[in-house]
């Protein structure tokens, strides 16, 4: 079955980049010259992903303006031929994708913001790109990767990376192994969220990516249902459930990325895109050479 929609949760609070996420969804904080949210809608349309969910909340409207048309804007800019290329590139957020978007009426973790999507979702497995994490690879989006796997094996995917021993307590740990013939696709057996050192089962965290197949809603559902009042729903419980019942991959996937949720991540993203961005890369090539020769 073929991948058509995605969910993209976007209505955190964003408290590791406070104080700019105040008044400014940290999903719209920018890379050079485009919010990071451009890049992921970007990533899953490139991957033929036709319909996109965004879960936003109250504070979020900057990301419904973002893909709408800027009627004042592009008449100005289309009259002007000096701004052909900006009016193209404004006239663009627009039209990448079906958009479509979606409050999380309270705060309670990201299993329940993609539950907002299940009615968008219906019985159709979907893709799930987390709406801080940015993903470069220009030739072979990494959520395309991802889906030709589903489309080839019907199960779930974690997008996983190898991270250093002492940062796997903040992410989680997943028990893997090899999947024959295939070079970077693992069975995924169990996982354990901000696992203790002992706890470790192998250098892999789940990196913001997810391919959920048919019944995964449910699933969530059920979690959140179940979940007393006050406590968060972990999503992560209904990826463990997909993996002890044999149903999920770990993929670990061909791209760059950027956590936009802190402030080192944010930076890294700045400093990488804006090298190699046709504008100004080579001049700021040659800053930081300047300004690392002083360091
Ligand atoms: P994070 O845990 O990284 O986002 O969730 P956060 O809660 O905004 O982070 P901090 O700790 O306060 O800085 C990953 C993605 O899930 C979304 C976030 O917007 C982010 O894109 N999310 C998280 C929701 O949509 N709803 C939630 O309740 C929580």
């Amino acid at each position: 079955m073929k991948i058509k929609k995605a969910i993209i949760p976007a209505a955190g609070l964003g408290t590791r980049v406070l104080p700019a996420s105040k008044s400014v969804p940290k999903e719209m904080l920018n890379i050079v010259d485009k919010p990071a949210i451009q890049y992921i809608v970007e990533e899953a349309a490139r991957a033929g992903i036709e319909d996109i969910l965004i879960i936003t909340n109250r504070g979020k409207v900057a990301i419904e303006d973002h893909f709408d048309h800027s009627f004042e804007l592009e008449t100005q800019l289309a009259a002007n031929p000096a701004k052909a290329s900006l009016y193209e590139s404004v006239k663009k957020c627009s039209s990448l994708a079906n958009i479509y978007f979606i409050r999380q009426k309270e705060t309670k973790g990201l299993g329940h913001a993609i539950l907002a999507g299940k009615s968008f979702i219906g019985n159709e497995p979907c893709a799930i790109l987390y709406g801080d994490d940015v993903i470069i690879n220009d030739e072979n989006p990494v959520i395309g990767q991802m889906c030709k796997l589903y489309e080839k094996y019907g199960k779930g995917i974690v997008g996983v990376k190898a991270v250093p021993e002492e940062l796997i307590p903040m992410y989680c740990t997943l028990n893997v192994t090899p999947v024959e013939g295939e070079e970077r696709l693992m069975n995924c057996y169990d996982i354990i969220e901000k696992p203790k050192p002992e706890q470790i089962m192998s250098p892999y965290a789940i990196l913001g990516r997810v391919i959920l197949p048919p019944g995964a809603m449910d699933m969530i559902e059920r979690g959140v249902a179940e979940t007393p009042e006050g406590k968060e729903f972990l999503f992560t419980d209904t990826l463990t459930e997909l993996g002890r019942a044999g149903n999920l991959f770990a993929y670990d996937f061909d791209g760059r990325r950027y956590d936009m949720g802190n402030k080192l991540g944010m930076m890294k993203a700045n400093c990488e895109v804006a090298l190699d961005h046709p504008e100004i890369g080579a001049q700021f090539r040659e800053y930081i050479k300047e300004l690392a020769s002083k360091l």
